[in-house]
């Protein structure tokens, strides 16, 4: 079995699938794995919507304006979609043991942690999905289309989609696929972004 750094290698936005199905207990597994992340204050906020009615992924499929994001999104064995709901945190945090060590009123958030948690949940579906030998890669709904989405997939105004996630067998890249961001963009040099003890020298 790989090893988690092994795993790590192999982790890489697949958005092209041979369009085989994913058995509904590894998509469970996978889903699973999602709630084992961190999360603040133990709020909670986090809701998964795994789609995996054929139906339903063709609909979000012909939603999508360009060929490479119809195969993508049609390709794939499921669309687990990451959605927080904010609400949770407030209220979690204006709970007495919080407000207890905040002075008496909601901390000021330094980021949104609810978004902070979806980011974990969706590494833990990719990595799992990783771990049942199958590919993953991330898409945000544009604005103007979350309302579209809502209404196909059923998804109350109190939840946020942060990501969509596919999943699938992958499949050789097309190639529209080299022409997405990690093609035509540089990684960066390890000592741009990891520095040691004080940013600035
Ligand atoms: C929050 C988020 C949103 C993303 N949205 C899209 C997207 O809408 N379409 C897309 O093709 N890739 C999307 N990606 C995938 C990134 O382009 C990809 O992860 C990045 O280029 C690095 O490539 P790699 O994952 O293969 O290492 C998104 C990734 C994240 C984390």
């Amino acid at each position: 079995m790989d090893s988690f750094y092994e795993l790590l290698k192999r982790r890489r936005a697949v958005r092209s699938y041979t369009g085989e199905r994913v058995p509904r207990e590894t998509l469970e597994r996978i889903a699973r794995a999602a709630r084992r992340g961190p999360n603040a204050g133990y709020s909670q906020g986090l809701r998964l919507l795994v789609v995996d009615d054929p139906q339903t992924i063709e609909q979000l499929a012909a939603m999508q304006e360009d060929e490479g994001s119809q195969a993508w999104f049609g390709k794939a064995a499921a669309h687990i979609l990451v959605l927080t709901r904010e609400q949770d945190y407030h209220d979690r945090y204006n709970q007495p043991d919080k407000l207890a060590v905040t002075g008496g009123v909601e901390v000021v958030w330094p980021v949104p942690f609810w978004h902070v948690d979806a980011g974990a949940a969706l590494m833990l579906v990719w990595l799992a999905a990783l771990e049942e030998g199958l590919g993953a890669g991330v898409y945000g709904v544009p604005v103007e289309e979350d309302a579209r989405w809502r209404e196909l997939l059923a998804i109350p105004g109190d939840l946020t989609i942060v990501v969509g996630v596919t999943i699938g067998h992958p499949a050789a890249d097309p190639d529209w696929d080299r022409a997405t961001s990690a093609f035509s963009q540089r990684r960066r040099a390890q000592d741009e972004v990891v520095r040691w003890n004080r940013w600035s020298s």
